[in-house]
């Protein structure tokens, strides 16, 4: 068994704790202009193929799952120390190694979208329920393409897919034949998760037809 780092955001926490006051005095709170529909987008695209965040229907397991490293601080009522925790881990991922090999790279979102992906986790985090009016409308899409965006797109570059992902390879240039990406998804290895026991045999078969298809190797 790995051990598992000490919980971060919760350390954070504690200290945001006593900066709140302070924040509300300054007056720099959350943004109005914060868009939260660009905020689940990104999130899904560039973090949720190594955070599970149940509103925004991801499933990675590289990191923390985020509704447990914030369900503390929504049943202490600060729900609104989030985005600040989030916006600093964007900007300063510790890069430990949690549980695997793979660490968070640094800035993978920068200027507004900082915020807007901070004020969304701060929003979805641990909030039982699900997404509302346009916000269900993002993501969750479950054709190939749609599971690829949501699962694979932050690690992997694919370019009908519109994915920037660069912590594994760029499967335009990879062109795994069907068998072998069928392989690297159901079993994971060198860095990547398995995802035979997070997404069913049905949605495997969907996105590895889909890469395979596109990157031009079928
Ligand atoms: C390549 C995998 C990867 C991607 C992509 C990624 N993360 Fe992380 N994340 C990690 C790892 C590993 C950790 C734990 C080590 C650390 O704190 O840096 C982590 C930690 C965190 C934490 C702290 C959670 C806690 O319990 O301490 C937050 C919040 C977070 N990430 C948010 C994000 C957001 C927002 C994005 C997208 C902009 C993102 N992550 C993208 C791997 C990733
Ligand atoms: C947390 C990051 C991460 C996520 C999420 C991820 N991968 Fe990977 N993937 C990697 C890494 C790292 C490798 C490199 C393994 C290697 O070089 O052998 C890889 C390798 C691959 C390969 C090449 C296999 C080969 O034999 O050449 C394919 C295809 C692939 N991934 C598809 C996917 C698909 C499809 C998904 C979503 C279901 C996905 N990946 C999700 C990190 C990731």
């Amino acid at each position: 068994m790995h051990k598992r780092p000490q919980n971060t955001a919760k350390k954070t926490l504690a200290l945001a704790a006593v900066m709140a006051l302070s924040i509300v005095v300054s007056g720099c709170g959350n943004d109005s202009k914060t868009d939260l529909a660009n905020g689940k987008t990104l999130f899904i695209a560039k973090c949720g193929g190594c955070h599970t965040m149940a509103r925004a229907n991801t499933v990675g397991t590289q990191g923390p799952d985020i509704d447990d490293s914030f369900r503390q601080a929504r049943e202490d009522g600060m729900g609104d120390t989030i985005q600040g925790v989030v916006e600093g881990q964007i900007k300063y991922p510790s890069q430990k190694l949690y549980p695997s090999s793979l660490v968070m790279p640094p800035n993978l979102v920068t200027g507004m979208d900082v915020n807007d992906v901070a004020a969304y986790v701060s929003y979805a985090a641990a909030n039982p329920g699900k997404d509302s009016g346009a916000l269900a409308d993002i993501g969750g899409g479950t054709d190939g393409k749609g599971i690829f965006k949501t699962n694979c797109g932050s690690c992997h570059t694919l370019a009908d897919a519109g994915t920037v992902g660069t912590t594994g390879p760029n499967l335009d240039q990879r062109k795994a034949p069907l068998a072998r990406v069928l392989k690297q998804v159901t079993n994971g290895g060198n860095g990547m998760p398995a995802f035979g026991g997070t997404l069913t045999p049905e949605q495997i078969k969907l996105v590895s037809e889909y890469v395979a298809k596109v990157d031009g190797s079928q």
